[in-house]
């Protein structure tokens, strides 16, 4: 029998190319960083293909083992996805706890989890996880609270490893889920019937979404430098610019090559961006990898069909460029496509605010309407918010106006004013016409 060696924060970073693989060390870095542990070296290299054993040759385990003990690490990383039997025989051959990127990503979300459906699912995927790497002499694994097993040790508690037991677990969980969904797809649906617009908040992590997302509705979100900040979809009413009510919805940062444990619960705490009504695709502006992060971003969007989402770019940390002042760029069809702020100094935010009234302002409907003379605020008050085409004293002291009204104002009136335009008017043409 084999226990796993113990953990701490001193660590080991490998990463090995091999053919047709992409991973990024300054990646590996932050995401490190980001699960607390201490990156103390670097072992790279690369293969044709990996090792079946230990992934990397003979040679590069030397080299790591002297890594090791030069700088009496106690955790190796992986930037590549191992085999149980590669990490159990890595963990043999060093005496570290060794994790891959899987196991490092799952680490992250579990302590960045917030909502009881987020735990939930980050415990679902861990457990699936770990149901791959159940095998005899591989009984110490533990439930992943203190994540890779940082703050290891005491506070840990030992999962039990009977396959049965696990899969008893995994189906309780999938239980609580089905119901945690169906409540949120209530929620859902009643923001709907209320006709409150979902502005959705997405991009690649650490591109400021919490911060903007705190900044707009004062919440107490967690943000910091960190990333994965948030996990769970986490919604707030906004009224913006005073005039628009919306709710907007945070999600979990974008990461390439997720791991596909947690695609599942990754999809699923996107929901609600893909049932959005605009969304907000937060980039890093300094990041000096825009374009990839960008395109990544895209490509998730499209996977979880929200690419048909009306979207506007939010190039974040205006902060951080020389000689670049807030502003908005339009797309051909004349429609508010990018907006250059900062969400840290507050720099830029009205062009959000006009931006998101802009878009979702939608079509511009003519009315008119007839107003008895006891009716002198809604008067004035069409004339704040509509473009007043004709306005005419009528028979009954009152006024027969023809007017432009933008979708969302009419909205607004409704939910401000409880005044249903609709009922009130009479057909544009049929009035024209008489
Ligand atoms: P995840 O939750 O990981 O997806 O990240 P996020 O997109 O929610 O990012 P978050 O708001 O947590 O911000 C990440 C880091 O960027 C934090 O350290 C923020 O303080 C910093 N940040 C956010 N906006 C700005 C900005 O406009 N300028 C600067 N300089 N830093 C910013």
């Amino acid at each position: 029998m084999f226990d796993r060696p113990g953990s701490g924060e001193r660590t080991v970073l490998v990463h090995v190319q091999t053919t047709g693989d992409s991973e990024d060390l300054g990646e590996l870095r932050e995401l490190a960083i980001s699960a607390g542990a201490l990156p103390l070296a670097v072992i790279s290299g690369k293969r044709q293909k990996p090792d079946s054993r230990y992934y990397i040759g003979t040679g590069k385990l030397e080299e790591l083992s002297l890594a090791i003990a030069e700088h009496q690490a106690e955790l190796v990383l992986f930037n590549n996805m191992l085999t149980p039997s590669q990490e159990r025989n890595l963990e043999k051959a060093l005496s570290v706890r060794v994790v891959d990127r899987t196991g490092l990503i799952l680490d992250i979300f579990a302590q960045r989890a917030r909502t009881f459906e987020g735990k939930l699912q980050v415990e679902l995927a861990q457990l699936r996880h770990m149901s791959t790497r159940l095998v005899r002499g591989w009984t110490h694994l533990e439930r992943q609270k203190g994540g890779i097993g940082l703050r290891g040790g005491p506070g840990e508690t030992q999962l039990e490893t009977d396959r049965r037991l696990l899969e008893n677990r995994i189906r309780m969980i999938q239980k609580r889920l089905e119901k945690v969904e169906q409540q949120r797809e209530q929620g859902r649906n009643a923001r709907k019937r209320a006709d409150v617009p979902v502005v959705g908040l997405v991009g690649y992590t650490n591109a400021g979404k919490s911060t903007l997302f705190n900044r707009l509705t004062q919440s107490d979100v967690y943000a910091a430098d960190q990333l994965f900040a948030t996990l769970d979809p986490t919604l707030r009413r906004y009224q913006v610019a005073g005039q628009l009510l919306v709710v907007l919805a945070d999600t979990v940062g974008f990461i390439r090559h997720l791991p596909h444990e947690l695609v599942a619960a990754f999809r699923s705490t996107l929901s609600e961006a893909s049932d959005a009504d605009l969304l907000l695709h937060m980039i890093d502006a300094s990041d000096e990898r825009i374009d990839d992060t960008i395109a990544q971003v895209e490509e998730v969007l499209g996977e979880i069909g929200a690419s048909q989402i009306p979207r506007i770019q939010i190039y974040n940390k205006l902060d951080l460029l020389e000689n670049v002042h807030p502003h908005l760029e339009r797309d051909e069809h004349g429609q508010i496509a990018k907006i250059w702020l900062s969400s840290i100094s507050g720099e830029g935010m009205d062009f959000l605010d006009q931006a998101i009234i802009e878009r979702l302002s939608g079509e511009i409907k003519r009315h008119v309407i007839h107003l008895s003379s006891s009716e002198g605020a809604l008067h004035a008050r069409l004339y704040e918010i509509a473009k007043v085409l004709n306005d005419e004293a009528n028979e009954n002291g009152g006024w027969t106006m023809q007017i432009e009204l933008a979708t969302k104002d009419e909205r607004q009136l409704r939910e401000l004013d409880r005044i249903w335009i609709a009922d009130r008017v009479e057909n544009w043409e049929a009035a024209e016409s008489k």
